[in-house]
């Protein structure tokens, strides 16, 4: 017998013989909102009840399983009922209830899922647990139920790092049954609930489960490596709380535990920025000059120059699937260029991201060196990426637009230089656009889609296409020297430079900063850059440099003592065996500088360097919002979050300064400009927010 729909969107309930299937449908992820969550207690209620039913099926429409609780509703009183009460009511029916999972189950829809009684999935379903990359902690039940399910050693994982496993992983480790064979879900799930009622299978609550033990020491081992990955963030600390609840309550103390957790974690400034950071990364690419536009077609690329960053983004390319053709200089460079692609995709290969049959198809049909600009001829789009010079910036270009076919994309990688100026070179300037990657191109998340003058709509929406393909994060910036991250960088490494020569050693920033969250301090950063790139734009930008700027000189120092950074042995700090040392000379240096300036040093505090920092690039960051060149702050943040390091859990320098307050920042620019009128002008965006008691969020809408 079948009956038609008993409830309506977007939970129906509909018999297939003597299986009640439940089907969630709640575009575009089917989160879980309070609708889904009262269908899904209504119609297990119903299902319990009607005495044909002998087993019931949940599963979802669309593209993929529950992706989570509905984050729109955080932060809001709840509304009953609770998904663990929900999920609760799941693993108490009397009757099996068989889980069918496709897509991604993720969050609280893993957590449904665990309530359950059999697990069936696609070979394609990914699972994970990332609240943690929200702030917060699987909060309906998972810290206890999986790792009553799979190995303590693999809850730990998935819980505490928030990353995703796929179905050949969670068959092994016992977090599903079975996995479904074809790519149809519904009828495989189906065909294994008849089963079970077949062979009498009984409800099998998770709960009733033993905890799976941890390996002697592994707790602690877990807190330890998790102070360093995840340094400053609660969240990770607080789930192996609740897992060690797992072990050492009953079910219901540790839920009640987690769910404590939970609130805790719920109620944290880190859950409102990481949330933040996640609308904002959703957010970025919603742009009005690209909305119904379509992006152009792209398979081929191609790359000019094969050093650090054309190496890179080659590498990115390939990984996505894209043909690259990649030209150099001579043959010397190709097969450098060569080496380093396949040396970088050998990587890859070692950490699991490539497998090695695709690694010799890439190899021999993907990718291919040239010195011979011709071999263009049929590319979708080339990334120019080659020395930051005009003169070549020029050559490059004039013979791209020679060689490319019309239609295609001709892209510059340049950090600083003016791509409306490198438009112009070409007879094709609506063709021409910025793509700025970051270094190493083919790890690092953000790409700068910059915007010139003239670059067409559907150009701009072919990057932000390609951006997807390639896995980046992409915002839209205005042409500057700069665009949005490098001129803010170099706006707060002027007032770091500032507090410097006001006393502070660079090792204090660097400790100061990576104590506030950053991933490496600024100066171990430029280190690692390499300080003749900043030494080579600032000669490029002295005879602009303004005189009243205060400009201070002992990162050119060390550059004329050949002092480059890591690649010399030696730039800000030492490197030789061990940890990079910090270098007495320095301190001599910047000693020298002072003296010569007639500053007598002071001690700054950590707090101070901090507010520098923070203060320098939030006014910066309005000026950059101000005049466009990010669209909104959100764009700001999403670069700073996915280019420089900034801490995740601060939601980014637009998000900090509505945290601490944007009079804050102002207050703190008025008093450092007591040092450096020039340097500290307070930017007129900021002034404005304040007068009118306005947050930057309010210019996200
Ligand atoms: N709640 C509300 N909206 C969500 C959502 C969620 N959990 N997950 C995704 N969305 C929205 C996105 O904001 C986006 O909306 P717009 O189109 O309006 O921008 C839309 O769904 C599509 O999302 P994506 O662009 O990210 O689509 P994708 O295909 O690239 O990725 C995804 C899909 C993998 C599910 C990804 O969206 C994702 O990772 N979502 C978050 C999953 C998550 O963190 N779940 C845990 C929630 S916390 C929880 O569950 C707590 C608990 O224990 C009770
Ligand atoms: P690089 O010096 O490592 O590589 C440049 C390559 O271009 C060299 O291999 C050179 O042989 C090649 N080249 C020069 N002229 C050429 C020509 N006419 N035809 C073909 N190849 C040519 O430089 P890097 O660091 O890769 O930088 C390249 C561009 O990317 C620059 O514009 C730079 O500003 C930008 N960039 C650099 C970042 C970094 O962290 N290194 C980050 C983001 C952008």
């Amino acid at each position: 017998m079948r009956k038609g729909p008993v409830l309506s969107h977007p939970v129906t309930m509909e018999l297939h013989g003597d299986i009640a299937v439940i089907q969630v449908s709640n575009p575009p992820v089917n989160a879980l909102s309070q609708a889904v969550r009262a269908g899904l207690s209504d119609t297990v209620t119903q299902a319990a009840e009607m005495a044909e039913v002998k087993a019931i099926l949940i599963c979802c429409a669309g593209r993929t399983f529950v992706a989570g609780a509905d984050i729109r509703e955080f932060g809001k009183p709840l509304m009953e009922p609770s998904l663990p009460d929900v999920i609760d009511q799941i693993e108490a029916s009397t009757k099996p209830v068989v889980i069918a999972l496709h897509g991604t189950a993720l969050g609280g829809g893993l957590e449904l899922a665990l309530g359950g009684h059999y697990r069936i999935a696609l070979a394609s379903a990914r699972f994970g647990l990332p609240e943690v990359m929200l702030g917060l902690l699987p909060g309906a039940g998972g810290t206890q139920r999986l790792p009553r399910l799979v190995p303590m050693s693999n809850a730990i994982n998935m819980i505490t790092s928030g990353g995703q496993i796929g179905a050949q992983d969670a068959l092994e480790f016992g977090l599903i049954d079975q996995i479904a064979s074809g790519d149809d879900i519904r009828n495989a799930s189906l065909g294994y609930a008849k089963t079970l009622i077949e062979t009498g299978a009984a409800p099998r609550p998770t709960s009733r489960l033993v905890c799976n033990p941890p390996e002697p020491g592994a707790m602690d081992a877990a807190r330890a490596k998790l102070a360093k990955s995840a340094r400053g963030q609660i969240a990770p600390q607080k789930a192996l709380d609740a897992l060690r609840g797992a072990i050492d309550l009953s079910f219901a103390e540790g839920l009640a535990q987690e769910r404590a957790l939970f609130k805790e974690l719920m109620a944290s400034d880190q859950r409102g920025a990481m949330i933040h950071a996640f609308f904002a990364e959703r957010q970025v690419g919603k742009l009005d000059e690209i909305k119904g536009v379509a992006p152009r077609d792209v398979q081929t690329l191609g790359v000019v120059g094969g050093g650090t960053m054309g190496a890179g983004i080659a590498t990115n390319a390939l990984l996505a699937g894209l043909k690259v053709t990649l030209v150099e200089r001579d043959s010397e460079a190709t097969d450098r260029a060569y080496a380093t692609v396949s040396g970088l995709l050998e990587g890859a290969m070692q950490r699991g991201k490539l497998g090695e049959a695709q690694y010799g198809e890439i190899m021999s049909d993907c990718f291919k060196t040239t010195t011979d600009y011709q071999e263009f001829a049929q590319s979708d789009i080339v990334i120019e990426a080659v020395f930051e010079s005009i003169d070549v910036k020029k050559e490059v270009f004039e013979k791209l637009d020679a060689v490319c076919k019309p239609g295609a994309i001709l892209a510059s990688n340049t950090s600083y230089l003016d791509v409306d100026a490198i438009a112009a070179m070409t007879a094709r300037p609506e063709d021409v656009i910025g793509l700025h990657f970051f270094s190493p191109a083919h790890v690092m998340k953000l790409l700068e889609i910059v915007v010139a003058d003239r670059t067409a709509p559907e150009v701009t929406a072919t990057g932000f296409a390609l951006a997807k393909t390639l896995g980046k994060v992409a915002v839209r910036a205005g042409v500057c020297d700069g665009f949005i991250g490098n001129r803010i960088l170099s706006h707060y490494r002027k007032a770091l430079d500032g507090a410097v020569i006001a006393g502070a050693s660079p090792f204090d920033v660097d400790r100061a900063l990576v104590e506030f969250g950053l991933a490496m301090g600024p100066y171990a950063v430029s280190d690692l850059a390499g300080l003749d790139i900043g030494w080579a734009t600032r000669k490029r930008l002295a005879p602009r440099r303004d005189p009243r700027e205060a400009y201070a000189e002992f990162a050119d120092r060390l550059c004329e003592m050949g002092r480059f950074g890591r690649k010399t042995g030696r730039g800000y700090y030492l490197y030789g065996e061990g940890r990079p040392a910090p270098d007495p000379e320095v301190d001599g240096i910047i000693a020298e500088e002072r003296s010569a300036k007639g500053v007598i040093a002071r001690a700054l505090s950590d707090q101070e360097i901090v507010d520098r920092y923070m203060a320098a690039m939030v006014n910066e960051a309005a000026r950059v919002v101000e005049e466009g060149i990010a669209q909104r702050p959100l764009d700001v943040d999403v670069t700073l979050l996915n280019g420089y390091g900034f801490p995740r859990w601060r939601g980014g320098p637009m998000y900090y300064a509505d945290t601490v307050g944007p009079d804050k920042i102002l207050r703190d620019i008025t008093t450092f400009a007591a040092e450096d009128d020039f340097l500290w002008q307070p930017a007129p965006l900021l002034q404005r927010l304040v007068a009118e008691g306005k947050t930057f969020a309010s210019l996200n809408t």
